[in-house]
């Protein structure tokens, strides 16, 4: 079992930080650099100039993808506020990572509870270095390992209730997992929701994961998550996600293309990365 917090997590702490030095951003996050435990990445990011080297680097790097990863957590907040509007009681980030959505919209949420789920080790971390912060009253933490342990379980013992209107988040977690884990993931979600629960989420595309892509940009970062210990391991076609998603009684509301997301948040700036794409659904019945 991992030990040490997530540096993936740390990564899309980064993103958020650094999107403080741009302008206009596409995200306002000044609580992300809270996050930055390693010194170099706080370094990098306290300054207009160094944030600014770094953002021309990843540009080239990994073109798209400052720009995939600010949108993402944008286009989250934006869904949950609109549904804060209309009696949301209930937000459950699955992998909440160091993403700092209930701080961000902690205006908006007064009425509502959120729970983050997140393996012990990062949230163990996020626990400590949110005492800077200060924890938004709404905020419940749930330590869990979707690998071994039962997240449904843990979930209602802190206090969620089916019942209630919900918004599942569940971004930048998928491909770490195996098929099995993805399965049942989806499979308890949809026995904790009622019709009409919603459900945002994000898959990297199955070629990039199966190496059959011709896209070696993408297949590089995959090899580099992997050297970071947290390698790639699901994916799926587009063309498949409404099915994959009814055989769990989720209806594909909306499958976001790149081109749509960068209009809509960052019409300036380069296309998005296309090998993870954002989709959001709802729990059918009557
Ligand atoms: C790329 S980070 C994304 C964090 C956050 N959702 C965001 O977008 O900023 C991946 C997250 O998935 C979590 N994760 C990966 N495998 C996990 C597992 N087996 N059990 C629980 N959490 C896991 C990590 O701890 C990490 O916080």
């Amino acid at each position: 079992m991992r030990q040490d917090y997530s540096r993936t997590a740390e990564g899309m702490a980064m993103v958020r930080a650094l999107e403080q030095h741009q302008s206009p951003r596409i995200i306002d996050d000044p609580f992300a650099a809270t996050f930055l435990l390693n010194p170099y990445y706080r370094w990098l990011a306290r300054s207009y100039c160094s944030s600014r080297s770094v953002l021309r680097f990843l540009r080239y790097w990994a073109p798209g993808g400052q720009e995939f990863l600010a949108i993402r957590p944008r286009l989250v907040d934006d869904l949950v506020t609109v549904e804060a509007t209309q009696g949301l009681k209930q937000v459950v980030i699955l992998g909440a990572g160091f993403d700092t959505h209930a701080w961000r919209c902690r205006v908006a949420l007064t009425q509502t509870i959120v729970f983050e789920i997140d393996h012990p080790a990062t949230q163990q971390t996020k626990r400590e270095r949110s005492r800077q912060l200060g924890l938004p009253d709404n905020l419940r933490f749930v330590a869990v390992d979707f690998e071994q342990d039962d997240f449904a379980e843990r979930l209602l013992a802190a206090g969620f209730d089916p019942e209630l209107p919900t918004y599942f988040v569940w971004v930048g977690v998928s491909y770490y997992l195996t098929a099995q884990a993805v399965a049942d993931t989806l499979q308890r979600l949809s026995t904790l929701s009622r019709a009409g629960t919603k459900l945002v989420w994000d898959y990297m595309l199955a070629e990039v994961v199966n190496g059959t892509s011709s896209n070696r940009e993408a297949l590089d970062k995959g090899r580099r998550a992997a050297q970071l210990g947290e390698p790639w391991l699901w994916g799926l076609a587009p063309a498949d996600v409404s099915s994959y998603l009814a055989g769990f009684g989720f209806k594909l509301i909306h499958d976001y293309e790149p081109a749509e997301l960068r209009e809509r948040y960052a019409p300036a700036r380069p296309l998005p990365m296309s090998y993870v794409r954002i989709a959001m659904c709802e729990r059918a019945g009557s």
